[in-house]
């Protein structure tokens, strides 16, 4: 067993032992990946303040995310093909997240459906919606996640269309992936997976494949994307959404002041500060960057969470000291999910653990609700002059 000691190690492991085309998909970004890249690099400028002779017993990282009692305010986000990173992954990953006492979010385009994943975990989930032309279909997930237990709908905002991904296109993205030579190729040394893959029946998209008509090909992201989402989504189709949904609604891909005004007009209960972790719009600002606009400019009409970048407990507490409430980790723990399955998660979610609270506790902090921006050393520029 290798000893881990950060996500980065998790992230190799992830690397070497799934198929290259599930690897790339995590790991990319759209067109040149500059968002991607500057996701994690912008958290890179923001240093931290040292405090000394401080006490620091008796520290907590718990918290609350819209309502709900979390260990620490990091959720697992939504992730198309999960359970092609692992055999059964999104069941495993909301395993390890229900016992570490954080929110799990089920994306539409999973491989285990929302009535697997509810079968194999105790706590309600979060689910994931991609707003879809066919409103059958999209009446019928709404209600299967309400009859699962669903305790929130996050409503992704940021992919009516796919942002083109160009290792995606090379490798020839599936699930399951189709049998070309170099595939197999690829294939045949990752041993591990392939044994896992052998031992599931959850091998498709499990929301979709047999819930939803008309598709060319079940197995394509982007075929899907292409036929399916729908392009005319817009605040009113929002607002009947929430109507439709009559839960607690979080709104994801909001990078604009604008935006997060509307989002409070419509009545959300929390918005994710989010570029889709640089894969959808390249060229826009980092996450990280975006997120003291926005909660200057919404306040506390509404809760702000943010994802895109995280990889560290570091990035974690500067998030929250920038007004955050909650936080997403995406790739961070799909690396432990590809490096080891659910020991994996739990493994990536320990390792932020202990960096937040430890971070904090040398930031002079005992209690991660009260981090501002005080325990922050903030670049002047940082938020850029952009005209
Ligand atoms: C969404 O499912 C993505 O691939 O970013």
């Amino acid at each position: 067993m290798p000893v881990i000691t950060t996500i980065d190690d998790l992230r190799r492991l992830h690397k070497r032992r799934t198929p290259k085309m599930f690897y790339d998909y995590a790991e990319s970004g759209s067109w040149t990946e500059q968002t991607f890249r500057e996701n994690t690099s912008d958290f890179d400028q923001i240093r931290l303040r040292q405090r000394v002779a401080v006490d620091m017993s008796g520290r907590t990282t718990a918290s609350q995310m819209i309502g709900q009692d979390v260990a620490m305010p990091v959720a697992l986000a939504p992730v198309g093909l999960t359970g092609m990173q692992h055999a059964d992954g999104e069941i495993k990953a909301a395993k390890a997240a229900e016992k570490f006492g954080v929110p799990f979010t089920l994306s539409t385009m999973s491989i285990c459906s929302i009535e697997d994943v509810a079968e194999h975990t105790k706590e309600p989930f979060w689910f994931q919606l991609y707003v879809m032309q066919d409103e059958e279909f999209v009446d019928n997930i709404i209600a299967r996640a309400k009859n699962a237990g669903c305790s929130a709908l996050v409503l992704t905002l940021d992919l009516q269309i796919l942002g083109q991904r160009h290792k995606d296109l090379k490798n020839g993205l599936t699930a399951p992936p189709k049998l070309t030579l170099p595939t197999m190729l690829n294939l045949a040394t990752k041993w591990r997976w392939g044994m896992g893959m052998l031992q599931t029946k959850r091998r498709q998209f499990g929301n979709i494949v047999g819930h939803a008509k008309g598709v060319g090909d079940a197995s394509s992201l982007s075929s899907w994307t292409a036929e399916q989402f729908d392009l005319r989504l817009d605040w009113d189709k929002i607002a009947k959404l929430k109507e439709k949904w009559g839960g607690k609604l979080i709104l994801k891909g909001i990078l604009d002041p604008e935006d997060a005004k509307k989002a409070v007009e419509v009545g959300a209960d929390a918005i994710i500060v989010s570029n889709h972790g640089g894969r959808q719009l390249d060229g826009a600002l980092s996450a990280i960057r975006m997120l003291p606009s926005i909660v200057a400019a919404v306040g506390d009409q509404v809760e702000v969470h943010m994802d895109s970048g995280i990889r560290s407990g570091q990035d974690v507490l500067k998030a929250l000291a920038l007004g955050a409430k909650g936080t997403y980790i995406g790739r961070a723990y799909i690396y432990g999910l590809g490096a080891m399955g659910q020991e994996g998660v739990t493994k990536a979610l320990d390792v932020i653990h202990k960096e937040l609270d430890t971070t904090m506790a040398l930031c002079g902090r005992r209690d991660v609700k009260t981090l501002d921006r005080e325990v922050l050393l903030v670049p002047e520029d940082f938020e850029g002059r952009w005209a």
